[in-house]
């Protein structure tokens, strides 16, 4: 037995921050930030009452009411993100709070940028096991709580939102047909990280001075790593699922860099109009970024039986991944 997507939702904060803001913050400017990353502007949530559990806890709310079926039917809540609310209790309990799922158990997983398709991935499993019927899973980051924005080589990148789907067992050929899934610690660790709050450094006021309570990314190493890993990646897939690029109907890639996701689209020999990319508007959302495509794609109508979608995303860690998923 396979799990199926459901239903999806998304919510993305009203606040805005265009390139043109960030001009005036630091040295930067409109037409590098556009050439470099396909960034135009991003969202952020500016009510600091609202953190993670609040996007996430709205995502929910939708996709119950998008499925039509009450918090207590949910079995398994899976929330994905690297910026909880707080270290502990996971943003998953939060969200399972928040709307009363009382049936469900909840837990967090952090697999930076590639968190929802792992947290897709494991909930899967409960699926396939015959354990559940009804998983929700949500990627969410609230990224300007760790946005150092006194640094343009990571301000510009990253926005907040949050997405989600149900999970359900499939008919039969459908749904999550495939997934592979990579880590490499011994590699990845020391370029993309924040490297205060945790048991390593604890907050003290020399972690505040020393700014390390703030995402910290040498740029270079991650796309060169990012670009091989996502392309690779995806030729995998579709080499082991027998795709090509007719019976391709999306490619739905994590949106970290345009750059990166043109040169994956090159790879698979895809056309621009099958590859989702919605960077301009949010930036990089985390794990946010391939549930928000998602959630977009099926308001737009553009999500039919049989339409055949591969995922692929790459984050800190480093980790990454691919999916195939045949929609029902
Ligand atoms: N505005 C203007 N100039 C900037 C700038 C900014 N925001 N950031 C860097 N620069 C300058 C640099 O100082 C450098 O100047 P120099 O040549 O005088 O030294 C020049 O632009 C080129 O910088 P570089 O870091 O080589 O740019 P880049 O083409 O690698 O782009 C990133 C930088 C961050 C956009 C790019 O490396 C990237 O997208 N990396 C991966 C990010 C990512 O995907 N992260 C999440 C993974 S999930």
């Amino acid at each position: 037995m396979k799990a199926a997507i459901t239903a999806t939702a998304k919510y993305l904060p009203d606040g805005v921050i265009t390139n043109f803001d960030l001009e005036r913050l630091l040295e930067t400017n409109d037409e590098w930030i556009r050439s470099r990353t396909g960034i135009s502007e991003r969202r952020i949530e500016k009510d600091p009452s609202r953190a993670t559990s609040f996007l996430c806890g709205e995502v929910a709310k939708q996709l119950l009411d998008k499925r039509g079926i009450p918090a207590t039917d949910i079995e398994l809540i899976i929330v994905a993100t690297m910026t909880p609310d707080m270290l502990f209790p996971a943003t998953a309990c939060l969200v399972q709070g928040i709307i009363g799922a009382d049936n469900a158990w909840a837990f967090d997983l952090n697999a930076a940028c590639s968190g929802f398709i792992f947290a897709l991935n494991t909930a899967a499993q409960f699926i396939e096991s015959g354990a559940h019927k009804k998983v929700m899973v949500i990627g969410g980051d609230k990224m300007s709580s760790i946005v150092d924005y006194a640094d343009r080589s990571t301000a510009i990148l990253f926005g907040d939102g949050a997405a989600g789907v149900i999970l359900e067992p499939a008919d039969e050929g459908y749904g999550i047909l495939d997934a592979k899934l990579y880590a490499d610690g011994a590699n990845g660790k020391d370029h993309l990280l924040m490297t205060g709050g945790g048991s390593l450094h604890p907050a003290t006021a020399e972690t505040v001075e020393k700014r390390m309570h703030f995402i910290h990314q040498d740029g270079k190493q991650v796309f060169k790593a990012a670009v091989t890993a996502m392309a690779d990646t995806a030729a995998e897939i579709m080499q082991r699922n027998g795709l090509n690029a007719e019976n391709i109907s999306w490619l739905v890639p994590h949106q970290a860099n345009q750059r990166i996701i043109h040169a994956t689209a090159e790879r698979m020999g895809l056309s621009d109009e099958k590859v989702i990319s919605n960077i301009a508007n949010y930036g990089n959302t985390t794990a946010g970024t391939i549930p928000i495509c998602l959630a977009e794609l099926e308001e737009q109508g553009k999500l039919h039986r049989d339409s055949n979608l591969v995922m692929v995303s790459f984050g800190a860690g480093y980790t990454w991944g691919g999916m195939y998923v045949k929609w029902q």
